[in-house]
């Protein structure tokens, strides 16, 4: 069993981490677009192509499904693969659902890149399930770079994201949902930031549950498994950042 997975970058990997731990498979092929990232600050016809011509690279590759592990390659390029391709294709859903169901002071913030709030995939998520709670939408795309970049990992970046989600917190927010796939790679800053009674949802669990179910049923998960990770980006850089999140060593090979 071979799974495709892609992403603008090492976003996604949030994704496939959870995968990896919670569905069989003996190979992930993981395309990170390092060299395009963000997403969000390319024009959407350009972000639609190119999103299709990785899913067809990964048919291509053999891999029996495909995850889209990026919101907003999902919310302008889902429909498209879909069509074009004869696997399983797996995308991401912002979680407001299970946010609305979780909340208690009916205050939920949303993080995610301004392409994935104005999507009609998730506005139609909000009219369905979001009525009677307030939405805080906030699109950092700033982070997605620093992330990319790996300045997450410097000393004081929890403090800067303190001050800059001082205004979001003070609203008595008390789920924040992660809409972006690189988000989970500081939830450790941000949960430092808004504290131990807040929750944050990060949508991998049911990512992998939905992987699961589309896949036929194999006896368990994989002790071993392979990760072929592939990037346009920097191959040292990409290669650190992935091996230290999996915590494996990887080293990427180029993709174009
Ligand atoms: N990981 C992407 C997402 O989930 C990052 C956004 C971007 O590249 O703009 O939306």
């Amino acid at each position: 069993m071979r799974i495709g997975f892609f992403d603008s970058g090492i976003g996604g990997l949030s994704v496939l981490r959870h995968a990896m731990q919670h569905v069989a498979a003996t190979e992930f092929l993981y395309v990170a677009d390092s060299a395009h990232a963000p997403y969000g600050d390319q024009p959407a016809e350009w972000v639609k192509d190119r999103s299709l011509s990785i899913a067809r690279y990964l048919e291509r590759q053999g891999v029996d499904a495909l995850v889209i592990a990026c919101n907003t390659a999902t919310a302008l390029a889902a429909g498209a693969i879909r069509e074009a391709v004869n696997i399983p294709v797996i995308a991401m859903e912002p979680a407001i659902k299970p946010a609305v169901a979780q909340t208690r002071t009916g205050r939920v913030a949303v993080l995610a890149t301004a392409t994935t709030l104005a999507s009609s995939r998730y506005r139609d998520l909000c009219r369905r399930y979001a009525a009677e709670v307030e939405l805080f939408e906030y699109a950092p795309h700033h982070w997605v770079a620093q992330i990319e970049q790996g300045v997450h990992l410097e000393p004081g970046y929890a403090s800067a994201l303190e001050e800059e989600l001082s205004a979001i917190r003070q609203q008595g927010v008390d789920t924040w949902v992660l809409a972006c796939t690189h988000f989970p790679f500081i939830r450790a800053q941000l949960a430092s930031v808004v504290g131990p009674a807040v929750n944050i949802i990060d949508p991998a669990p049911a990512v992998s549950a939905q992987l699961a179910r589309r896949l036929p049923a194999i006896a368990r998960v994989q002790d071993a498994v392979r990760v072929n990770l592939m990037t346009s980006g920097d191959l040292v850089r990409v290669s650190e950042q992935a091996g230290r999140f999996l915590g494996m060593g990887l080293k990427a090979e180029p993709f174009s």
